[in-house]
């Protein structure tokens, strides 16, 4: 079987009509305050890529890692990027967010493929439980909705006030048809 990220990167660049690339872009945890944009096609670059670096901190501490979907001609152009965050205090769930699909790449399918894709690597690095949350007039809640995600309850958010869904998915349902 293909790599998972090879996969998605092929369905990808049928999608938009280019090939694409992934980075991982991230502050260099040596120290240099630098940002570094690793390529990562495959969950083995992926892994290896984390366990190098001993996994990432971000400005608050938290383990994140920001993924990015770029052309393979300019890598300098987001086609779309999300972050996947360690939860406070649970290694086992993982916090899905961040996610923006560039508008010159919308309404293609680019964050209903790359949903799934978060899924895939969510699973591949070995997390049970991956969450988000959306507005729930928001296009990505449809999209969560049609990938399988359950929505366990929707809120109002006091200091925006507005209208929020939490939603999960158990890794252990992924089934990716
Ligand atoms: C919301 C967002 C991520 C959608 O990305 P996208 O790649 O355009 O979405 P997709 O093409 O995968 O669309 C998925 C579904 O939403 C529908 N949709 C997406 N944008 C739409 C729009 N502007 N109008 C109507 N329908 C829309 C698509 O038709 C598709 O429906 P279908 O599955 O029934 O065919 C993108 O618009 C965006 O980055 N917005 C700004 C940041 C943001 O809101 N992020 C999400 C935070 S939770």
């Amino acid at each position: 079987m293909n790599d998972i990220i090879e996969e998605y990167l092929s369905k990808l660049s049928e999608l938009v009509g280019n090939a694409v690339g992934i980075v991982m872009i991230f502050t260099d945890p040596e120290g240099n305050n630098d940002t570094k944009y690793v390529d990562i096609p495959t969950i083995d670059k992926l892994k290896s890529t984390l366990d190098y670096y001993g996994g990432f901190k971000d400005a608050g501490g938290l383990n994140s890692i920001r993924i990015e979907i770029v052309p393979a001609d300019n890598k300098h152009e987001s086609i779309t990027s999300f972050m996947l965050t360690t939860m406070p205090g649970c290694c086992g769930a993982c916090v899905s967010s961040n996610v923006v699909v560039n508008p010159n790449y919308r309404e293609k399918g680019v964050n209903n493929l790359t949903n799934r894709l978060r899924v895939r690597l969510a699973k591949a690095l070995d997390y049970g439980l991956l969450v988000c949350t959306t507005q729930m007039s928001n296009y990505s809640t449809n999209t969560l909705k049609s990938n399988n995600w359950k929505t366990v309850e929707e809120f109002t958010n006091p200091k925006t006030s507005n209208r929020l869904g939490l939603h999960i998915y158990n890794l252990k349902d992924f089934n990716d048809n």
